[in-house]
């Protein structure tokens, strides 16, 4: 089995001391960044671009795993890039040509990854998957940190892998919303292989031990 993947998202972190946050991350026990870009069109909700991405990306020296909620995303494959993304997640529902997206983000030097909204059902999945290598099931709607758990998630998460064991794929499941040290279990249990966490971590009174707890509490 291999280890269980920890990503703060830092869109919970405090942006008035952003390089102490980031810092924090690089510290601690936590495998990457979870970076949320939003663009108030296709969630309702605009969180940060590319300036303060590049301020993350000078301090950062973790893998940098950016989710883009932001209708026709080729537009800016090549500047995610440019900025030191490594895994560069575009939305199933925001691509009307998914393949050809996925094929311009490896082009450009990057692993390709695919976010499904809660409603967005995983067979969808079906003919790409083993171009994929990352899937992000939304266990919250996108748009904002804080919000619960779906529990109809460990369904898909379940449905995901046994789709990835049947087409031989070498693709990472990643869960994002609501992920505490109460489902991290249940989700490593089900197939998950990263776990996003914004406020669970960025509210906690010590970040690095709820990192290194949550982290643990995945992995066991
Ligand atoms: C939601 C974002 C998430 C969010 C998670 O649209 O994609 O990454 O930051 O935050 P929490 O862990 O607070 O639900
Ligand atoms: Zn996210």
């Amino acid at each position: 089995m291999s280890t269980k993947l920890i990503a703060p998202s830092v869109l919970a972190a405090d942006f008035g001391n952003l390089q102490r946050d980031v810092e924090m991350v690089n510290n601690s026990e936590a495998d990457w960044f979870h970076i949320d870009i939003m663009d108030g069109v296709f969630v309702p909700n605009i969180s940060f671009g590319m300036p303060v991405l590049k301020a993350i990306s000078k301090h950062a020296n973790k893998t940098i795993d950016t989710h883009l909620m932001i209708v026709d995303p080729d537009r800016y494959i090549q500047t995610f890039a440019d900025l030191g993304t490594d895994i560069l997640t575009v939305h199933y529902e925001a691509c009307t040509h998914l393949h050809r997206t996925l094929q311009a983000i490896k082009a450009a030097g990057m692993k390709a990854g695919v976010a499904l909204n809660p409603h967005t059902n995983i067979n969808v999945l079906e003919d790409t998957i083993n171009d994929i290598d990352l899937v992000c099931i939304m266990s919250v709607n996108p748009g904002f940190g804080g919000q619960s758990f779906i529990e109809n998630t460990y369904d898909k998460v379940k449905k995901l892998k046994a789709l990835i064991t049947e087409k031989g794929a070498n693709t990472l499941i990643e869960i994002d919303g609501g992920v505490n040290d109460k489902n991290a279990k249940k989700l490593t249990d089900a197939g998950a292989d990263v776990l996003v966490a914004g406020s669970f971590v960025f509210k906690s009174d010590d970040q690095k031990a709820t990192i290194s707890n949550l982290r643990k509490v995945a992995n066991s």
